[in-house]
């Protein structure tokens, strides 16, 4: 139990980034089309609209494959830290970074997904990415799947719809455990592995075109119970081949309040927040909740259970939990309640409450009340591998004044010290985008989460030179006491 006043000694700051969303590199040594490479570039996209802009069909799908240029195809070109990781390093290092959360893109290790052996190159690149980080004494937190699983398995099964994909995807994770076994501790499976309702071409590589008629949702349900026997699978894995490896699973953390205290606001976001525990109530305790199970039963949703997997979701459960925390929502039964998008959600409006550019709703409080349920409930140790805002950012004579920035982290982080010192056990804090990435959910380079501003904007014009921001200095001075000097 940290019985600090305020954040432990040893608390380890940084930031986080994804594969698909910073590498670029897409077609080089060796790499295989991921389904982040399809994704499309859609300008004046409607941000309330989260659905149709992620919408995919097998047409589209094709037709990105067989286009060879990144014009409308951003995360191919991310910010091209495949080849400037070193120069990102040093900044993150300036800043004091303990730890860096990356990810690992499934097909540059397997470009298809179900090669018989690895591809070099690709091992070799992490292996210099994950050197470098131990020279600058920077921890990897290492997500196994991050939105960027081999497009041919998609194609092929309809991603994670089909049980062969956990043989896949164990091997691949395998392969990693055993070459960065000296240099990575701290693992998570599931980058937001609730998200396959919202995103199931993203997080799972479904087309839903290709899912049997009027059976999306059992596909999809099905697909997530795949991901989580080969969650419990490649735990069991690195807790043997790394000694004192730590596991963890990583849930979007969309805490929802009842817009008024009408009983029936209340009990609608009770369900949300029983539903937003599911994913991480399955992998800590190792089995599905029963008014989950209920739930789907009552939908008509069957689950196809093999022999053996409960148990092995039962044995193989995770050391820790970490989530993305970026805002929070409402939820009521007035069907014509206000509503704004948050993080590929669309809740409805909380009236105390300011948004960023693209809607999201600013939530410290939201943070800390997240923190304390979280913990209440599951008793181990949390981290939080995702918080930001995106936000839209000037160049002013070479340099770039964000106090927006700042007042969000500085907010979010006296909530977090808050919780704290009640007695939650926050061991992490990696920030969203630590230097501007490409967006999950819109492809843009204008929704910026960064302390480093890149020049690029959203069709690829730009040098991609790295500039501070002053949030640049101010993480800076935040990591330096340690959350002292907020
Ligand atoms: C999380 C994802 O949901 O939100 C990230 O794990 C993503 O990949 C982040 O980038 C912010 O969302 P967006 O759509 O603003 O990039």
């Amino acid at each position: 139990m940290n019985m600090n006043n305020g954040f432990p000694k040893g608390f380890m700051w940084g930031g986080a980034i994804a594969a698909n969303q910073a590498e670029g590199a897409w077609n080089v040594d060796g790499k295989g089309l991921s389904v982040a490479d399809v994704a499309t570039y859609k300008p004046n996209v409607d941000l309330k609209n989260y659905a149709k802009h992620m919408s995919i069909d097998s047409e589209t799908v094709q037709r990105a494959a067989e286009d060879t240029s990144d014009k409308w195809h951003p995360k191919r070109r991310g910010i091209d830290f495949y080849h400037r990781y070193k120069e990102d390093l040093a900044l993150f290092a300036e800043m004091g970074f303990k730890t860096l959360r990356v990810s690992i893109a499934w097909s540059r290790i397997f470009p298809t997904g179900e090669e018989a052996d690895p591809n070099e190159k690709g091992l070799q690149f992490y292996e210099d990415l994950f050197n470098e980080m131990k020279r600058l004494n920077i921890e990897p937190i290492v997500t196994l799947s991050h939105y960027e699983m081999p497009l041919s398995l998609s194609l092929k099964y309809n991603g994670w719809v089909d049980r062969r994909v956990i043989d896949d995807f164990v091997r691949f994770s395998k392969v990693c455990f055993k070459r960065y076994s000296h240099l990575v501790k701290y693992w998570l499976t599931f980058n937001e592995i609730d998200s396959i309702h919202r995103h199931p071409f993203t997080t799972a590589g479904i087309i839903p075109d290709q899912c049997e008629e009027g059976k999306e949702e059992q596909e999809i349900y099905q697909a997530l119970h795949h991901q989580f026997v080969a969650s419990a699978l490649v735990t069991k894995d690195c807790h043997e081949i790394i000694k004192g490896s730590q596991v963890g699973c990583m849930i979007t953390k969309l805490t929802t309040y009842p817009r008024t205290c009408d009983p029936l606001d209340v009990e609608l976001t009770l369900k949300k927040n029983l539903e937003n525990n599911f994913y991480a109530d399955v992998q800590v305790f190792g089995t599905y909740p029963k008014l989950i199970l209920r739930d789907l039963e009552l939908r008509g949703i069957n689950i196809d259970f093999k022999e053996n997997d409960l148990e092995i979701m039962k044995e193989h459960t995770v050391d820790f939990v970490s989530f993305s925390y970026y805002m929070s929502m409402t939820e009521s039964g007035d069907k014509n309640a206000e509503r704004t998008p948050g993080n590929t959600v669309l809740g409805v409006k909380n009236p105390y409450l300011k948004s960023t550019d693209w809607g999201w709703q600013i939530d410290p409080k939201g943070l800390k009340i997240s923190l304390i349920e979280l913990y209440d409930r599951y008793n181990v140790p949390l981290m939080i591998v995702e918080n930001g805002m995106g936000a839209k950012d000037e160049i002013q004579n070479g340099e770039i004044h964000d106090p927006y920035r700042i007042a969000y982290f500085k907010s979010h982080f006296k909530a977090m010290k808050e919780a704290i010192n009640e007695g939650v056990d926050l061991i992490a804090y990696t920030s969203w985008g630590a230097i501007d990435i490409v967006s999950a959910s819109t492809s843009q380079m204008s929704k910026r989460y960064g302390f480093i501003y890149v020049d690029q904007d959203d069709e690829g014009n730009g040098t991609m030179e790295r500039i501070k921001k002053d949030s640049f200095y101010w993480y800076k001075e935040v990591i330096e006491s340690n959350g002292e000097n907020l």
